[in-house]
């Protein structure tokens, strides 16, 4: 009888266990079977309902209640546990203090989620009352490059002018995405010098991104707040492909089209 007492496991031991076990379990369960771990606030939910009911079954009876918070009475009134009291009572404090500290660190690190700074565009978007399909709409005003140079650079030169009266304020007058506005705007303008910017893109994507703006970027592309105008509200049609026309003229970049891939 004696020997079976000695190796008893002591009751709040066999409640953390069963505690920490079923944690277990529920990360097994969830993380590596259905291979979807839950998010912490559900877990910290679901580990209260446990702590709460191992805390009802272990002290069902008096008796058990006793068994229970026995080290813990002893830890604080027996008189030959002063060291490990005095251990404990300074190691609780300080890891408290610690975890708080820890937790009120602010946190410089750049947001987890990427940002799509180029979203892929729909196949088709809702622009001036009207249906577009993007993937086969071109520039009109792309053919007279070839066929009528000189009526051509007069189309740039509109598009210039709409750009020196809309767009430089942000972008800059040199499209460099350095305009007076740009130093208080995040994201910051884009600018069309860089070749990861128009150069990349094809004229129809220019066109969407122009038309809607900001509040037309797509969910991929959040979170962010882009102060890019809806300029389907301001310019017109032919306006917005003529400064499409302009931004490729003036930085030398070609734009991107199916054909060339
Ligand atoms: C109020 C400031 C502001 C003005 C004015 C403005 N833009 Fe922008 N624009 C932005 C910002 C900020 C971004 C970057 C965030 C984004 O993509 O929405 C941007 C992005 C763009 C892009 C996306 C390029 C890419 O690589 O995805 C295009 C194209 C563009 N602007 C063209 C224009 C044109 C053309 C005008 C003038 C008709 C204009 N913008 C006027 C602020 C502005």
């Amino acid at each position: 009888m004696m020997a079976a007492r000695r190796f008893k496991i002591p009751r709040l031991a066999q409640a953390v266990l069963t505690v920490a076990l079923i944690y277990a379990a529920f990360r097994v369960v969830f993380d590596i079977i259905l291979g979807q771990p839950i998010p912490a606030s559900l877990m910290t939910m679901y580990m209260f309902f446990v702590v709460s009911g191992v805390f009802m079954v272990f002290t069902f009876t008096e008796e058990s209640t006793q068994e229970l918070v026995a080290p813990i009475r002893a830890l604080v009134e027996d008189p030959s546990k002063k060291l490990v009291r005095n251990i404990v009572f300074l190691i609780v404090p300080l890891a408290a203090a610690g975890l708080t500290y820890m937790k009120m660190l602010p946190d410089f690190a750049a947001p987890l989620e990427l940002r799509t700074i180029h979203p892929a565009p729909p196949s088709s978007a809702e622009l001036y009352g009207k249906r577009f399909d993007l993937l086969n709409l071109t520039n009109p005003f792309r053919k007279f490059e070839k066929a009528d140079p000189e009526k051509f650079q007069q189309l740039v030169a509109e598009g210039g002018a709409v750009y020196m009266a809309n767009c430089q304020y942000c972008h800059g007058d040199k499209l460099d995405g350095k305009g007076p506005y740009a130093a208080a705007l995040n994201p910051t303008p884009l600018n069309f010098q860089d070749v990861g910017t128009i150069a990349q893109l094809q004229e129809s994507f220019l066109f969407w991104r122009i038309a809607t703006g900001g509040p037309g970027l797509p969910k991929e592309a959040a979170p962010w707040i882009s102060s890019m105008p809806v300029w389907q509200q301001f310019l017109s049609e032919d306006e917005i492909w003529k400064v499409i026309l302009f931004l490729y003229d003036y930085t030398g970049h070609r734009p991107r089209s199916w054909e060339h891939e």
